[in-house]
């Protein structure tokens, strides 16, 4: 049983420090939102997250984790202090290194001698450096530490399955063998492949990794465009490729929106401004997401042939979480893609599974509905952003009934184009 300090319950450490006290260890949470940590105090589940909050509830009633908003409560008792806090993009693109500088200079003087600090949030190539310069600034009284640099990859909506079973390990270390030695033990139930290496390279790990899948979508989402001029149809054209073991099936299911999320799109942009600072010129990086923005304008394009013009239309919307299975909104393409049915005029009606708490805040001039077809009735359009099950399951003999228009932009092809066009659908599906 190891003791561990979380630092950010967020999406990634909540995941995380309830995981680590499931495998037995004695977990704290610490975060600087006092409402979350009352939140999580009390077992309630801050985020949607498939079979989190169940989780959280049973640790929190076995007592082998606890939340509190101060480090003095946590870190001095912790041989893994777990850094797990956001780190957005800036306006130039660069990583936002704020929140880490934070938590860095808040656990260096609660530290106990030999702890382990594992850099966890996803942070640029050279943080290795970055937070251990910072914590030796606050060190005066000769106590050891290691900085390790451990980057995250689970998924959102399955994070609590891909937090047990990752398909790696990434484990980053200058010098300190004895400290990664700790910590394959530490993650030794996980039965993971692990590998070491210097903390440069694991920090590249995870840019390189998120900027490959976030690659292999924008290069779908190209052909898509390219299989509705000459007559092809993308689904089909993905499943083909698929087969093939160099390129796999993954991450090649086109979508109107591009893709968004808190990870993909920032990632992308830090790697092009790491790229340039270190004098490159990432044509590939830059590719990638002005192909990604091309979709989202894309999208509200087909919207205004299919409907003439967007001003005073009643426009629906179905999905709006950046993916399914969660209630994350952050970059997600229906924010950017109601904006725009917004500035030309139209009233949106919008329905998501998880995210109507988030959209609130995020989508102020948006109608939210109950249910999918109150969103849909009356409208001139429907727009299905997210592939949420609900709606591969909807009744869609009667949303054609109650819409005025019944035009579909099926933005993630849940559905067949010939029943819909049968049901009496104007279909309009992505790369068809
Ligand atoms: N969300 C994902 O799917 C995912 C996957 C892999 C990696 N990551 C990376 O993990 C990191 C965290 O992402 P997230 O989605 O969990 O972010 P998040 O915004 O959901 O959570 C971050 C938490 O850190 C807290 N925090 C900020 N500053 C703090 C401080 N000084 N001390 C204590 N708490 C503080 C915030 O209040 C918040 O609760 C990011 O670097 C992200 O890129 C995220």
């Amino acid at each position: 049983m190891a003791q561990i300090s979380i630092i950010g319950t967020g999406y990634v450490g909540l995941v995380y420090g309830v995981a680590f006290a499931d495998l037995g260890n004695d977990v704290v949470g610490v975060d600087i939102d006092a409402d979350k940590i009352e939140q999580l105090k009390a077992g309630e589940c801050p985020i949607y997250e498939p079979r989190l909050p169940e989780l959280l509830r049973s640790n929190l009633q076995s007592g082998r984790i606890s939340f509190t908003t101060e480090y003095a409560d946590a870190v001095p008792q912790s041989e893994f202090v777990f850094i797990c806090v956001d780190t957005p993009s800036t306006p130039t693109g660069e990583a936002d290194m704020r929140a880490v500088r934070s938590a860095a200079t808040m656990l260096a003087g609660h530290l106990r001698d030999g702890a382990i600090v594992v850099n966890k949030s996803t942070m640029p190539i050279g943080s290795g450096d970055f937070v251990t310069s910072i914590i030796s600034e606050h060190i005066t009284d000769g106590r050891e530490f290691s900085v390790i640099s451990n980057p995250e990859f689970l998924r959102e909506g399955n994070a609590v399955a891909d937090v047990f079973h990752p398909d790696r390990i990434i484990l980053g270390t200058d010098n300190d063998h004895d400290a990664v030695e700790q910590l394959k033990v530490l993650y030794r139930a996980l039965d993971a492949p692990i590998v070491v290496t210097d903390r440069r390279s694991a920090e590249m790990v995870k840019y390189a990794s998120n900027s490959f899948l976030a690659t292999k979508l924008s290069f779908i989402n190209e052909m898509a465009q390219i299989c509705e001029r000459v007559g092809a149809d993308v689904s089909v054209v993905a499943e083909g490729m698929g087969y093939d073991e160099r390129i796999g099936p993954h991450f090649l299911q086109a979508s109107g929106g591009g893709f968004g999320g808190s990870c993909f799109p920032k990632d992308v942009r830090a790697l092009a401004h790491i790229a340039h600072e270190a004098d490159c010129h990432p044509q590939l990086l830059h590719a990638v997401m002005e192909i990604n923005q091309d979709q989202r304008r894309r999208f509200v394009k087909r919207l205004q042939e299919k409907t003439g013009d967007l001003f005073q239309k009643d426009i629906a919307v179905w999905g709006l979480s950046f993916k399914e299975n969660t209630d994350d909104m952050r970059e997600s393409p229906s924010l950017d893609i109601i904006t725009m049915m917004l500035s030309r005029g139209a009233n949106v009606r919008a329905y998501d599974p998880a995210a109507m708490d988030r959209a609130r805040e995020e989508l102020p001039k948006v109608q939210l509905c109950g249910n999918p077809y109150d969103a849909a009735t009356g409208a001139d359009a429907l727009c299905v952003i997210t592939p949420w099950n609900e709606f591969k399951q909807a009744n869609m003999g009667k949303v054609v009934e109650i819409m005025r228009n019944p035009v579909l932009l099926d933005g993630r092809n849940l559905y067949s184009p010939n029943v819909m066009t049968d049901l009496g659908f104007t279909y309009v599906g992505v790369g068809k």
